[in-house]
């Protein structure tokens, strides 16, 4: 079962370190200049999501909720924003993205911003996950490339807290995933929008 943890609407007073701001800052020119690119087709799965919002809910996450340990999973890590950024906060960071030139953008992120973050190329949904899906259109079905926690050497249950930004609509589709195959105790944040963060804990 999955128990809402509320994060305060106060959140987002947290000051933004000057160092992140400029790094989040940079890393919206890079994105902004990826998808202007006129010489190949247009990754439409991937959105930025509010980085300062997210840095700001897992910095109030870290210091108000217990772990269960220090392992970050990023699914669907585009740019690899969030895993760097959990990095920076001190989580042992991984990353699984399905799509290459995501990745070796991810890649260059955490080159720039001199993280350690582990980042592999493959599906974030594990095996048998997509049968929880009630609506085969979703976006995150789409994707056949190996099972990225193989690569990993770990299993979702291995991991402390996941983030993930859903397509609209696949949010339920995530929390189903998190619920049969997190640990007790793990905690899953969805980014759904503008201002909608959410933090859930598997609660048994
Ligand atoms: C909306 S973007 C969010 C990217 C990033 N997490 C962020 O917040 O900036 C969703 C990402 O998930 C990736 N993705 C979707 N389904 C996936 C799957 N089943 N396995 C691996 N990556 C997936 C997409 O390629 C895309 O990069």
């Amino acid at each position: 079962m999955l128990t809402r943890i509320q994060i305060p609407s106060s959140v987002d007073t947290t000051p933004i370190p000057a160092e992140l701001a400029v790094q989040i800052s940079s890393a919206r020119n890079e994105i902004e200049a990826f998808q202007d690119r006129w010489d190949r087709p247009q990754i439409e799965q991937f959105v930025a999501a509010d980085y300062p919002l997210v840095y700001q809910c897992l910095k109030w996450t870290l210091q108000h909720q217990p772990l269960v340990g220090q392992r970050f999973l990023e699914w669907g890590s585009g740019f690899s924003i969030v895993s760097a950024i959990a990095a920076e906060l001190g989580l042992t960071a991984f990353g699984i993205e399905a799509e290459p030139d995501l990745l070796a953008m991810g890649r260059k992120t955490i080159q720039t911003w001199n993280v350690s973050v582990e980042l592999v190329e493959g599906n974030f949904l594990p095996p048998g996950a997509a049968q929880l899906a009630d609506d085969p259109m979703l976006p995150s079905l789409h994707h056949d490339p190996s099972d990225g926690y193989k690569k990993l050497g770990l299993e979702l249950d291995d991991f402390a807290l996941v983030y993930a930004y859903p397509w609209p609509g696949e949010d339920d589709f995530h929390e189903f995933v998190f619920d049969r195959y997190a640990a007790t105790g793990e905690l899953l944040m969805l980014f759904c929008g503008p201002n909608d963060v959410r933090l859930w804990r598997k609660t048994s």
